[in-house]
């Protein structure tokens, strides 16, 4: 017999799945409320349970792929639940320390008590293909590490193929499989070397402390005196292009929760934040307080806000599929689809054309999104530039971007980064960045 601490970790485990598969939430809000409803359990099973969670979506389509190859008739979309627990346990047989016969016997006997009819009648089901998965494992294991591809959504694998290649495709694939390590931005660059020192992190550039493993961010040294923030490398990349922002007014459009407005306002610049969220804005507020910055707040759609002045420089970090930050969210593959991708590609350029009108002339305007889907990137500024007579690129160079220049500068002259650049120390989300500014006409 199982012990309750033993079956409840998978409990919770299914619970985050079946808010993410049914409710469609995201894996943030899943993960905290799955968490919530488990007060009492021991840190040591909730590890348990969030790396069984991510595993096995990481997972998914190959995980999927196996399930369907099983059954005599498809497993019907009314069998969700089944599914999932097939899934959470197929994750255990091939990728977890777990051993083969309690990864069986415990998703069995979470089936048999499960309070849904329908998921408790597939108890024999269930039991007769992890039986056979369990036996295969080793072989299964193999060929889910042949091919890193075939961990892709379908829909992203034929897209991201067509987009930048087999080669690319497979690293990018290898690259989402991997525990994004955690990237803090510090505050003030002068000390960067203190910091990484303090925590014994990594430096990446002169902004970037890396450590290796996502955790609990609260206790590190340094986050009460506010000296640094959560924020990937890529992510901390648009505002250092906008050069130096120093006493200058500059507009940070679609700012929550504020990782770049803390960038813009540690660099001296005069920042006003606008973001439709209040609630995100609230954390906005919160990450300034704590990094005793400011910048001027407003709640408001981008596409309804008319300042009175026009700004020196505008950074726009667009809504988007985000589909570039998968390491750390992976139910966008679930829950995203090619129809929001052509449906923000289409907002996107709506708030980019609001939002280069309230640039001034010769100011700076960077596009940003974390979506590695073309439309919402390199298309926008096409498509804004063929119909902005006073819109130009001015293209990144080597000087602007660094060492990592050839890896991240597309011909154009923007900045296309993916999860597989420094694969070898963990990797960047996926952002594309584009520079551009209003000339007179
Ligand atoms: C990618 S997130 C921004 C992340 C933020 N720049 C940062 O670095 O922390 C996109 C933001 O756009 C906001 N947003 C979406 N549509 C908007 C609109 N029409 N007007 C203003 N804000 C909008 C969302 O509330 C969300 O906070």
């Amino acid at each position: 017999m199982a012990t309750d601490e033993t079956l409840n970790s998978r409990r919770l485990a299914f619970d985050i799945l079946r808010n993410i598969t049914e409710k469609k939430e995201t894996f943030d809000v899943a993960l905290i409320s799955g968490m919530a409803n488990y007060p009492a359990m021991e840190e040591r099973d909730r590890a348990f349970a969030r790396h069984l969670i991510t595993t096995c979506l990481r997972h998914l389509p190959f995980l999927d792929g196996l399930i369907d190859g099983a059954m005599d008739a498809p497993l019907e979309d009314r069998n969700l639940g089944t599914r999932n627990w097939l899934r959470l346990g197929i994750t255990q047989i091939l990728y977890m320390n777990v051993e083969n016969h309690a990864a069986v016997h415990t998703t069995v006997e979470l089936i048999s008590n499960s309070p849904t009819k329908g998921i408790r009648g597939k108890k024999g089901l269930a039991n007769a293909i992890l039986r056979r998965f369990a036996k295969n494992s080793e072989q299964l294991l193999e060929k889910s590490q042949s091919d890193a591809t075939a961990n892709i959504a379908p829909w992203l694998r034929e897209r991201w193929l067509k987009q930048y290649g087999i080669e690319e495709l497979k690293l990018v694939s290898e690259a989402l499989l991997i525990e994004p390590p955690l990237d803090l931005t510090v505050k003030d660059k002068t000390q960067i070397d203190a910091i990484v020192a303090n925590l014994n992190g990594q430096k990446l550039g002169n902004y970037t402390c890396r450590l290796p493993k996502a955790g609990e961010v609260t206790g590190l040294k340094g986050f009460n005196e506010g000296q640094w923030w959560v924020q990937d490398f890529a992510a901390s990349l648009p505002v250092q292009l906008m050069g130096d922002v120093k006493g200058k007014n500059i507009a940070d459009l679609c700012a929550a929760p504020g990782g770049k407005t803390m960038q813009l306002a540690s660099a001296g610049a005069n920042v006003t934040a606008v973001d439709v969220s209040k609630k995100r804005l609230l954390r906005l507020e919160e990450n300034l307080k704590r990094t005793n910055l400011s910048a001027k707040i407003i709640a408001s759609n981008i596409l309804k806000w008319h300042p009175e002045q026009l700004f020196d420089g505008i950074l726009l970090d667009a809504p988007c599929t985000a589909t570039g930050t998968m390491r750390r969210r992976p139910d966008v593959p679930i829950n995203k689809t090619v129809d929001d991708v052509l449906k923000l590609s289409g907002v996107q350029k709506n708030l980019l054309e609001h939002s280069f009108k309230q640039l001034k002339t010769n100011g700076t305007l960077i596009y940003c999104t974390c979506s590695l889907e073309q439309e919402e990137g390199e298309d926008v500024i096409k498509n804004f530039l063929e119909n902005t007579p006073s819109a130009k690129r001015i293209p990144f160079t080597a000087n602007d971007i660094g060492p990592l220049s050839s890896e991240i500068k597309t011909e154009k002259g923007d900045i296309r980064t993916l999860p597989s650049i420094l694969g070898d120390i963990g990797g960047m989300d996926g952002f594309f960045i584009s520079r551009l500014t209003k000339q007179d006409i």
